[in-house]
């Protein structure tokens, strides 16, 4: 009889934490990587590099700050001044959302500098691509 009752009891947790586990295993929301291709050719080659290679997706997230700025405010202030962001990861110009961090960015040159001329507009279209 004890024993059924210590099963019971266990059975029941089990069952709790299953469902507990179930909760906390729910996916969280996706980043958004639909692109318009039309406008944008690059773009989902620019995602797959992003999340990738580059590995930018640790530090920019497409509509909030996290260690870097936006993607929105990156396209925001890029299209705003007619910048080009191809040129600011080959290191040809200076920062212009938040040069008082440019030290961290700074340090994904390497990475960058390495790619193709392509592959670093292929970057520029997606993040343009996650602009409003
Ligand atoms: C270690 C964190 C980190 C990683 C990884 C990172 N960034 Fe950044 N990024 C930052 C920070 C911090 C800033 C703000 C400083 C600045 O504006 O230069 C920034 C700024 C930028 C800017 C705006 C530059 C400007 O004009 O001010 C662009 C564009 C950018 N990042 C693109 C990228 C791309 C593309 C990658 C991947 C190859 C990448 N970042 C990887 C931290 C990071």
């Amino acid at each position: 009889m004890k024993t059924i009752a210590i099963l019971a009891a266990a059975a029941i947790i089990f069952s709790c934490n299953k469902k507990e586990n179930q909760d906390f295993g729910k996916p969280s929301e996706p980043e958004k990587t639909t692109v318009n291709s039309a406008e944008f050719p690059l773009a989902e080659k620019g995602a797959e590099l992003f999340q990738g290679t580059g590995k930018c997706a640790t530090c920019h997230k497409t509509d909030v700050k996290v260690i870097g700025p936006s993607l929105q405010e990156i396209a925001q202030k890029y299209t705003e001044k007619k910048a080009s962001i191809a040129h600011f990861l080959n290191g040809e110009s200076d920062p212009i959302v938040d040069p008082t961090q440019f030290e961290v960015m700074k340090a994904n040159f390497v990475i960058t500098k390495a790619m193709s001329a392509e592959d670093r507009q292929a970057l520029e279209q997606y993040i343009y691509s996650q602009g409003k």
